[in-house]
């Protein structure tokens, strides 16, 4: 079955959104299969965002993520990869429709509450650098 990372960023676990994401994707169907609050350092944040490193918000992006803990998951289901971009929205807020995860939460591009694996190969690499102790959690599960 599909898997997707996802992470709540320190915006997001600032202002309370954990209960409410964790909870649109919960309603939607799918199966929360890997949880962690945890503060990452610069180097870790750095290696999350490699493809980025020659961006001009890298830095900013780099020390917002350090900045406070972040909700890490893994979520289960049918095309979660693609829905769960779906649930998020678009990267900038400015262009994120209502109904989405950053449309009705986010302002801001460089503060907007949640990253989600923008591919099955994306989400594979992410899972197995967030959760590098649970390889289980790459095996197909019957639901
Ligand atoms: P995310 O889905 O985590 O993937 C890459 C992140 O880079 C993105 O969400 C934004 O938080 C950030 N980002 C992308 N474009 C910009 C930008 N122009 N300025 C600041 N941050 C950006």
């Amino acid at each position: 079955m599909e898997q997707t990372f996802i992470m709540i960023k320190p915006d997001g676990v600032q202002r309370g959104l954990v209960g409410e994401i964790i909870g649109r994707f919960e309603k939607k169907g799918f199966y929360l299969k890997g949880l962690k609050l945890i503060t990452v350092d610069q180097s870790f944040a750095e290696k999350h965002y490699a493809d980025l490193s020659a961006k001009p918000f890298f830095n900013g992006l780099v020390e917002y993520i350090i900045s406070g803990p972040v909700v890490a998951m893994i979520w289960e289901g049918k095309n979660v990869v693609t829905t769960g971009r779906k649930i998020i929205g678009a990267t900038n807020p400015a262009e994120s429709a209502p109904g989405t995860i950053r449309g009705d939460f986010a302002i801001d591009i460089g503060r907007n509450v949640i990253h989600g694996s923008d591919s099955v190969e994306s989400a594979r690499k992410e899972i197995a650098l967030w959760f590098p102790e649970s390889p289980v959690n790459w095996q197909s599960s019957v639901h």
